[in-house]
């Protein structure tokens, strides 16, 4: 298959753009740079002796869009690209609204063109909204609490409804939980600009010796520790879903939603724990108070990826923290180093 990764170059739009080139599928990446790097398409080139040719461009122009649909028979694409800074949503949401919806629109109206009938989109498990019952299950109510969520929430729907209006079409919906870690070489993992927002990239930091220390925020939720709980997912797993996903939609029609995630949640302790075991060295951390806009738990029922896409999580916590590790410390400045 001919597989064109919208978003490609990002950090899981890389991992996946590996695992499609070894899985001996030909790529093609639609990327405008935003919040990555072209190195890490040279990394996955260098780590699999293929390449993936990267067309600098916004996914929000038809044009462009088109131009790519003319260059290349695409059968299929996966939709990473995104906007995916929630405080900076919430500042900014028409920003967000305009980028995120408008990718998702274009797409759905040059893919049929050229006959492109898969589509597979990268959604969140923040679409759940506060829902108070876990594991969270894919037929569970949604809704959002920032303009980033809506924009996730917002395109799902668009893709339902373009479905339903279209009966050739083939639309997997994949709501990750929280990917973290690298691929194993540590060529490739996640870059973020700035002070990390997420909690994996802060330790890496604070383990570097770049930050100081780590806050944990709050530890007075109804959890085992008191910390919060998420579902933390390892990047190749969840890269090998996204395979799993498009041989899934290859053969039928319609709108499917798949969770992907482990199933297990860990708190903030125990990712500092595990994470100081598994790479011998230690995370000062300070207990602060709660983020706004956190909820206390969040993790996946992730049966149904397992019963129809015969796909699951196979790495641990500790295989997660290691490869993490591993990136930072041998990219301490990430692609730009
Ligand atoms: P990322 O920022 O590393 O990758 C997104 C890529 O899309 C970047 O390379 C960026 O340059 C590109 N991009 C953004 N807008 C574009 C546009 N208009 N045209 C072309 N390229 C554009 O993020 P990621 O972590 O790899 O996330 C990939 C997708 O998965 C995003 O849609 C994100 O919202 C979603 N997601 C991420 C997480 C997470 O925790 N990382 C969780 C759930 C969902
Ligand atoms: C995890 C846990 C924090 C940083 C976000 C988005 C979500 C999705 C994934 C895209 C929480 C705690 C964090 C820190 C901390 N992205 N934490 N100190 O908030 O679950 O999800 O990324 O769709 O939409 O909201 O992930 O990594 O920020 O936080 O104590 O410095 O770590 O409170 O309990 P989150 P996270």
């Amino acid at each position: 298959m001919r597989v064109l990764l919208t978003g490609g170059a990002g950090y899981i739009g890389s991992h996946t753009a590996l695992c499609l080139l070894q899985a001996g599928h030909d790529v093609i990446v639609l990327d405008n740079l935003d919040n990555s790097s072209p190195e890490s398409l040279r990394r996955v080139q260098e780590l699999t002796g293929k390449q993936a040719p990267l067309i600098v461009g916004d996914c929000t122009d038809e044009k462009t869009v088109t131009r790519v649909f003319e260059q290349y028979p695409i059968d299929a694409v996966i939709h990473f690209a995104g906007l995916k800074a929630v405080g900076e949503s919430v500042a900014k949401p028409l920003k967000y609204y305009q980028n995120n919806l408008d990718a998702t629109m274009v797409l759905c109206k040059v893919m049929p063109k050229y006959n492109c009938n898969v589509l597979v989109f990268s959604s969140s498990a923040t679409v759940y909204g506060t829902n108070q019952e876990m594991p969270l299950r894919e037929d569970f109510p949604t809704g959002c609490t920032n303009p980033y969520g809506w924009t996730k929430w917002i395109s799902e729907r668009i893709l339902t409804d373009v479905a339903a209006a279209d009966p050739t079409r083939s639309f997997i919906l994949l709501r990750y939980f929280n990917p973290i870690g690298a691929h194993e070489s540590g060529r490739i993992g996640e870059d973020p600009a700035g002070i990390p927002n997420n909690l994996m990239p802060f330790i890496c930091q604070v383990a570097s010796g770049k930050l100081d220390h780590l806050r944990v925020f709050g530890d007075d939720y109804p959890t085992r520790d008191g910390t919060g709980e998420r579902d933390y997912i390892h990047v190749m797993d969840l890269a090998e879903g996204h395979l799993a996903a498009l041989e899934y939609a290859i053969k039928r029609s319609g709108v499917e939603i798949f969770n992907l995630g482990t199933g297990t949640p860990y708190s903030v302790l125990d990712i500092v724990h595990t994470f100081e075991q598994a790479n011998d060295l230690k995370i000062p951390y300070e207990i602060t108070p709660r983020r706004p806009g956190d909820i206390a738990v969040c993790y996946a029922d992730a049966t149904r990826a397992k019963e129809l896409l015969h796909w699951e999580a196979k790495r641990d916590l500790n295989a997660m923290c290691r490869d993490a590790w591993n990136w930072q410390k041998q990219n301490p400045r990430g692609y730009n180093g």
